[in-house]
This record gives structure tokens, C-alpha cells and sequence, in this order.
């Protein structure tokens, strides 16, 4: 794991839009899994940005989600496809792009034909990923299988806190999602995580250092061979090596910079 450490989110976020530039560069019909939440926010925005003023050009790619609440509809100001589309659809024109149904009727087929899609998509070229503080990626919370695929999970009280900011209070969080798996997530062709803030900084260590287990299923990324983590200063202060990180970083080959 490659793991990159910036002075804040701000710089932290214009790194990681320079690698999905690069990506749409060398490949413009390009897969690409997305995130919602606080942390691509920045991202976000600068992609968008980067579309306006023409410094990349996502017509030719295509998008699918991690997750989804379950209960409510896309037009809910909550639901991550309002998110999505208010934070970085309305102004970065994918080809096209695919989120699941929080509101299917059938929920296992949903999620049977979500992977489905994935697949017939040629699979994901590069994930972008954010991190929970008890170290979930997608909705894969502590204890989810590590080869688990896209399927309904019940949030923890935790992630119902974490989450219960954007909605007018904590009953509102709807208690279930549907969420991409983990080893949906190891399939990508790369993947991108992001992590900022103290809040952040005990899962952070427990994914890039601590063993690889179900309790935090996002060290289940220290097996994929190219996954990128872009964290800002707060977020890396748990880290033991974050020392020779810096130094990694400092004497990266320019033919692997973005
Ligand atoms: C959202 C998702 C979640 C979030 C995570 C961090 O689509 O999959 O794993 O990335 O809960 O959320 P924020 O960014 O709000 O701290």
C-alpha cells in the first residue's frame, strides 16, 4: 500500500483528483467506483473544476456507487444518488452511472444484478474510497466477510451517529444499506482511500498496520496489490511509519508521479 501523507485535506484532495485525472487520461472510458460522504467533498469539487475548464474530460466514463441507504427513494435529499448528483454529476457528465436501489422490492436480486452490471461494465478500473472511524469501506462494517459482494447491511450505532449530521436527527439515519462487499471492492483494478481528521486517525493505523481481519475491514486493502491512501496530518498521527512513508513519498521516481 502506498501510503501518502499532505499537510491537509485540501492538498490531500487535489493529489488524489490529479491520480483519477491520470486515470482518465490513460484510459477515458474508464470504470470508476465512487464514494459519498464528507471526505471527497474537496475531490469533488475540484473535478468538477477540472471538467469546466476542459483538464479532463469524463464523457466517456463510467461511474457505480458503493452504497446506498435502504427506504429512501433517489429523490431524497439524503440518498447518496441526490449526493451524487449534487456534488459531482450535475457538472462532471459521466457517460453514464450506477448507484443501487435503496428502494428495490427485491433486494437480493438487486444486488445479484448490481455485480452483474459491474462485470458487464469490464469491472472497475479504479475505486475511491472513504474510510468509517471503526474502519468500515462501503458499508462493510466490523465483522463483515472479507469476500463478501454487494449485498444489504445493517449500519452499526456508531455509523448511525457518524452519519446522523446530515439528516435533522440520529432516528432519521435509516438503519440499512445496500453496499458494494469487500471483495467487490478487492476486485477493482486499483483503489483510492481517503481519510482526514483526528476522528480518523485510530482506523487508519488499524488499516495500513494492523493485521488484516474482519474487525477492520478495511485492512483487508494490505492484500490489494495497487491501493493508494491519502491522508492528511491529523488522520496519519497514529501511524508508527509514517516517518518512512514521508521519505517514500520524498524520493518517488518522477515516472510514478501523477
Ligand atoms: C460512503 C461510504 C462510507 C464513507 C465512510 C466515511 O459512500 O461508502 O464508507 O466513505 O463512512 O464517511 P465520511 O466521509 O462522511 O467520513
Amino acid at each position: 500500500m502506498e501510503i501518502i501523507i499532505k499537510a491537509d485535506a485540501q492538498e490531500a484532495s487535489l493529489e488524489a483528483a490529479a491520480l483519477i485525472a491520470r486515470q482518465l487520461r490513460v484510459k477515458p472510458e474508464s470504470v470508476l467506483g465512487l464514494a459519498t460522504g464528507s471526505t471527497p467533498l474537496r475531490l469533488y469539487e475540484r473535478l468538477c473544476a477540472m471538467a469546466e475548464a476542459g483538464a479532463i474530460d469524463p464523457s466517456q466514463a463510467t461511474a457505480f456507487n458503493l452504497d446506498e441507504y435502504v427506504g429512501l427513494p433517489g429523490t431524497h435529499p439524503q440518498s447518496y444518488a441526490a449526493f451524487m448528483q449534487a456534488h459531482l454529476f450535475e457538472r462532471f457528465k459521466v457517460a453514464r452511472w450506477h448507484i443501487p436501489n435503496g428502494m428495490s422490492a427485491d433486494i437480493a436480486r438487486h444486488c445479484a444484478q448490481y455485480e452483474e452490471a459491474i462485470r458487464e461494465a469490464g469491472g472497475i478500473d479504479l475505486q475511491l474510497l472513504g474510510l468509517g472511524s471503526d474502519g468500515h469501506i462501503g458499508f462493510n462494517e466490523p465483522g463483515s466477510s472479507l469476500a463478501s459482494r454487494t449485498r444489504l447491511k445493517t449500519l452499526t450505532a456508531r455509523t448511525v451517529a457518524d452519519n446522523a449530521l446530515h439528516f435533522a436527527s440520529p432516528e432519521e439515519v435509516p438503519r440499512h444499506v445496500i453496499t458494494m462487499g469487500v471483495g467487490t471492492i478487492l476486485d477493482a483494478q486499483a483503489c483510492l482511500v481517503l481519510a482526514f481528521g483526528e476522528q480518523k486517525a485510530r482506523a487508519v493505523a488499524a488499516m495500513a498496520e494492523g493485521p488484516v481481519s474482519a474487525s477492520c475491514p478495511a485492512s483487508a486493502l494490505q492484500m490489494h496489490p495497487v491501493c493508494t491512501l491519502i491522508v492528511d496530518e491529523p488522520a496519519a498521527a497514529l501511524l508508527e511509519r509514517r516517518d518512512y512513508y514521508r521519505w517514500v513519498y520524498e524520493n518517488k521516481p518522477d515516472w510514478q508521479r501523477p
